[in-house]
């Protein structure tokens, strides 16, 4: 498997263009399943969670085909009919958003087989919210070994779904199914990350009737069909936020273009707080830090838009060269601390009670060989691998590569010393 090793000591300097945000792409290519005609989706990031969706989209009956368009990377996802109502476990596995597809193929075609998921071991991560809102909207669901079954042989209903917790994929997958059900389904307790806001934009494209999207109430009147469209994927605010502490880790200044400096304002204010200089710009920010050491400043994650879960890890690493004790806070994950360990390869000073991690900043990292657990872990352990003294290398890049599209060659045009090591293709143990 590859590897990536970093030689920590430079400072960045340089452009970084955002691209298309993989928690929003991956729902988008869901919504193809819900019409015959076809989605062209632009601004797409080409990672290994959007094939990942994309070889199972093709098993259910959606041509998928990627190209350069005339506005950049596209991907035009057809569905003339849903050839297959069954997603196997070996592909959903791989990534816990392909669960996703059980709310279009039931308000498509009536029933459906998908198996329970998997995807990054931050804590248990159950679905039940996800098959409450199907059952809420008159879908009948049973579990059996693995799979989820799921029947509305007479069509979806809209339903009051009201959600004891805020769950972004939940409120996501009940959307997903209600833009077709007969009737006005209202979502209560919805989650209000952008992201739910691009995918009502791309139904809206499509003919449906959503509201409310990037507020607590989402009101969707279902309609008999949706047509094609073509949609913009909304910038990735986490691997946005990623560049923002990595240029405030290593120094210099980073330009992020191709996005929206609003996306991140809570990540901004904390860099600020820290010490680093953050300037909002139209499409974008620019983050500087002169020579000095930043301050340890304390963080707690939440919902959007506070302190996003997806970037505590980036963040933590931030903290292990800062000026005294910071406090982390995590509210969303258990079990979200796997990187702490790593770090502290790297030489950290971390202690962890339950979910609050006490980073007490030393003045050098040295480089260590270290193994990425999960997708924002892994980018982690590269942005502390930018200060260390010496070598770092990181295994198990293949979270990496789910989530950060051209990572080496976006840090090393800053001036990083980042290079992949091939891999022989064996699994590492
Ligand atoms: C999405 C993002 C992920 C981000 C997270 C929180 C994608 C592909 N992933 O994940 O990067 O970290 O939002 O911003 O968009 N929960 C339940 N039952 C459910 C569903 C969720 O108890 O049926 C719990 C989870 O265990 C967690 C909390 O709800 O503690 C929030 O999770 P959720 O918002 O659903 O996260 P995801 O949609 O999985």
């Amino acid at each position: 498997m590859d590897r990536i090793a970093i030689t920590g000591g430079a400072q960045l300097n340089g452009v970084i263009p955002v691209s298309g945000a993989k928690n929003s792409a991956i729902k988008l290519m869901a919504a193809s399943l819900l019409t015959d005609e076809p989605l062209r989706l632009t601004n797409m990031p080409r990672l290994a969670d959007t094939r990942f969706l994309g070889k199972l989209l093709t098993r259910l009956g959606v041509s998928v085909t990627e190209s350069d368009g005339p506005d950049g990377q596209q991907t035009i996802l057809h569905a003339p009919e849903i050839t297959s109502g069954f997603a196997p476990y070996d592909l959903v596995r791989q990534m816990r958003a392909s669960f996703n597809v059980l709310g279009p193929l039931v308000a498509r075609s009536g029933q459906a087989k998908v198996s329970l998921p998997g995807g990054c071991t931050i804590g248990a991560r159950p679905v039940d919210l996800h098959l409450q809102a199907l059952e809420a909207l008159g879908a009948k669901i049973d579990l059996h070994e693995g799979y989820v079954y799921a029947q509305a042989p007479r069509g979806l209903k809209g339903a009051e779904i009201s959600f004891p917790i805020v769950s972004v994929g939940a409120t996501e997958h009940a959307m997903l199914a209600a833009v077709l059900a007969d009737g006005v389904t209202v979502i209560k307790n919805a989650a209000c990350e952008p992201e739910l806001v691009d995918l009502q934009e791309c139904l809206n494209a499509m003919g449906a009737k959503v509201e409310g999207a990037g507020t607590p109430t989402v009101t969707i009147t279902g309609v008999a069909r949706l047509n094609g469209a073509t949609h913009s994927v909304i910038p990735d605010r986490i691997e946005m936020g990623t560049y923002a502490v990595a240029a405030a880790m290593a120094g210099g200044e980073v330009r992020l273009t191709k996005a929206r400096p609003e996306l991140i304002e809570s990540l901004s204010v904390k860099l600020e707080e820290a010490g680093a200089t953050v300037v909002r710009t139209e499409d974008g920010v620019i983050v500087k830090r002169n020579g000095s050491r930043l301050n340890a400043v304390d963080l707690e994650t939440a919902p959007f838009p506070g302190f996003a879960t997806d970037l505590q890890a980036q963040f933590m690493a931030l903290m292990t060269t800062a000026n005294g004790e910071s406090r982390i806070r995590e509210t969303i994950f258990e079990n979200r601390f796997m990187h702490a360990p790593e770090l502290m390869r790297l030489g950290a000073d971390i202690s962890v009670h339950g979910g609050e991690a006490r980073v007490r900043g030393v003045a050098q990292l040295e480089g260590a060989e270290v193994m990425a657990t999960d997708l924002r872990a892994s980018v982690s352990l590269v942005i502390a691998g930018l200060v260390a003294r010496g070598e770092t290398v990181v295994s198990r890049i293949y979270h990496l590569d789910r989530g950060f599209e051209r990572l080496e060659e976006k840090l090393g045009a800053c001036g990083a010393q980042v290079r992949r090591i091939k891999g022989d293709g064996e699994p590492e143990l």
